[in-house]
């Protein structure tokens, strides 16, 4: 039996254990075992593919080369996973897109430059494939180079709204679209190079057109470009487990996307079009007047006579690593007879579940914590509500301003709430760059700071109050 045979059967079992990955890691309590198989799956992959560059080319050069590799992408990569923090997820993953992207154009200029051997109808099929290849990953690649920059806060989230910006995302898919059909014809080095420096060009106006707030779906919609630019690259290298692995990762992003866009109010296609449809913010720099401010002392107080309170959390919170706190306030108040729940925005901190994570982390009681739409109508019976680093997500403006780049997006609706405690350092607008209107209302109070300090002050607090003293027992806060 060949080896191609052996590898063949390899990446049919590494192909159903990243289905069985996939499947796992849609529920908590399978979440583990879905890991495990995805793993296994690459390990398979890896040491059939290994096998098989060996068997192609035996000789001491291929081993040497792929140990370089190998052994270089595997220490990069763990090293950037060890010290990466959970709030830094989404732009790594960024960054990792981008790869794929840039391999998928190089695999494309690859198979262009070894093509000669082919004919007739298998020769423009190839053409196709590396046109096609190298359109998505060029796409791709500087996409996500954008979606990284905006994500690490390297440059402005706010949307680029370029006059006739629609009309230029269009002529750019004419013209690949053009130089398609030209180059299966009769391949010429220009058409590609050409359009690989549009796809750039337009993988980068794409995400740059896109506002902070819509950046969740900007990422789950680059997973999937990077999964049909692996699954392009699976055709012209003839691998099947790229092929599978590719399309995989392609649908069930595409499919993310859709949902992140239903549970936001967005056009998915808008989205995808980068920003198609959506029009420059017409919200200048409105006057809402001056802001309230609380200390940490009037805040206990505050809680120490409130019989219900909601805590949404956001991206805040896991800077400052204020959940152990949290949690333990939590547990004071509760133990103290106030009925203490969560309130949690599908995209508040920066990747999806990301404060369910933390909380739980910190021993929250998974039944105290809902979701937007399970506390919403919540909010008018409640005494208090502390936002302890959320922004764009408790933005009235989404609801109200239909000027305001979040228009539409539906958000926590804090403000319907007896009075409300916002935990931020500073007056500075959120991940979206919209100025915060709730800061201003009547009923909002600011409590500056580093969150996870404000809430040690108010347990201290809290601990001197008779009502609280026999609950509050020595903190085990971090
Ligand atoms: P943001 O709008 O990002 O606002 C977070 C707030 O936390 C900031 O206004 C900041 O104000 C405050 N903050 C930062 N460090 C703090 C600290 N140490 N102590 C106290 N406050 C601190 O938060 P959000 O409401 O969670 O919204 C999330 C945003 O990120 C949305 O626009 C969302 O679309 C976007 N996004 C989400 C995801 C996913 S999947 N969740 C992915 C990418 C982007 P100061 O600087 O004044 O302290």
């Amino acid at each position: 039996m060949s080896f191609e045979s052996v590898a063949t059967a390899a990446y049919l079992v590494a192909s159903l254990l990243f289905i069985l990955s996939l499947a796992g890691l849609s529920k908590h309590e399978t979440a583990k075992r879905g890991l495990t198989a995805g793993v296994a799956g690459m390990l398979i992959a890896l040491v059939a593919t290994v096998g098989l560059v060996l068997d192609d080319h035996p000789g001491p050069a291929a081993v040497a080369l792929l140990v370089i590799a190998v052994v270089a992408g595997a220490a990069i990569g763990l090293w950037r996973a060890r010290i990466v923090h959970m709030t830094g997820m989404p732009e790594l993953i960024a960054l990792l897109h981008s790869f794929v992207g840039l391999a998928a154009v190089l695999v494309g200029w690859n198979g262009y430059l070894a093509s000669d051997h082919l004919e007739g109808a298998l020769a423009r099929i190839h053409h196709a494939e590396v046109f096609i290849g190298v359109f998505i990953g060029a796409v791709t690649f500087t996409g996500s180079i954008v979606a990284f920059l905006k994500l690490s806060a390297r440059v402005k989230s706010s949307p680029l709204v370029l006059p006739g910006k629609n009309l230029i995302n269009l002529g750019a898919l004419t013209l690949f679209v053009g130089l398609t059909v030209a180059f299966v014809i009769h391949p010429l080095a220009w058409e590609l190079v050409v359009v690989t420096i549009v796809a750039l060009a337009l993988g980068w106006h794409l995400v740059a057109s896109i506002g902070g707030g819509d950046m969740p779906v900007v990422v789950s919609m680059l997973n999937s470009y990077s999964g049909w630019a692996a699954a392009a690259s699976g055709f012209l290298l003839g691998n099947d487990l790229l092929i599978v692995t590719g399309a995989l990762v392609g649908s069930s992003g595409a499919y993310l996307s859709y949902i992140m866009c239903q549970a936001m109010n967005r056009s998915f296609l808008s989205v995808i079009a980068g920003g198609l449809g959506i029009e420059a913010p017409t919200t200048g720099d409105t006057d809402y007047g001056e802001h309230r401010e609380i200390n940490a002392d009037d805040t206990a107080q505050l809680l120490a006579s409130a019989s219900s309170v909601v805590i949404t959390p956001g991206y805040g919170m896991a800077v400052a690593q204020a959940q152990y706190p949290v949690a333990e306030l939590t547990r004071i108040l509760r133990e103290s007879g106030v009925n203490v729940r969560f309130g949690i925005h599908p995209v508040a901190g920066r990747l999806p579940g990301h404060m369910n994570v933390l909380l739980a982390e910190a021993k929250v009681p998974y039944d105290i914590v809902f979701e937007m739409d399970e506390i919403n109508d919540d909010f008018a019976d409640t005494d208090v509500v502390l936002v302890i680093g959320a922004n764009d997500t408790v933005n009235p403006a989404a609801a109200e301003d239909p000027g305001s780049p979040i228009a539409g997006m539906p958000v926590l609706r804090v403000w319907d709430a007896a009075d409300v405690v916002v935990f931020k350092r500073s007056m500075a607008a959120g991940y979206a760059g919209v100025q915060n209107p709730l800061f201003f209302r009547d009923n909002t109070q600011m409590l500056f700071g580093d969150a996870k300090d404000r809430v040690e002050d108010i347990l201290r607090s809290l601990r001197d109050n008779p009502v609280f003293a026999a609950t509050s027992a020595p903190s085990t806060t971090r």
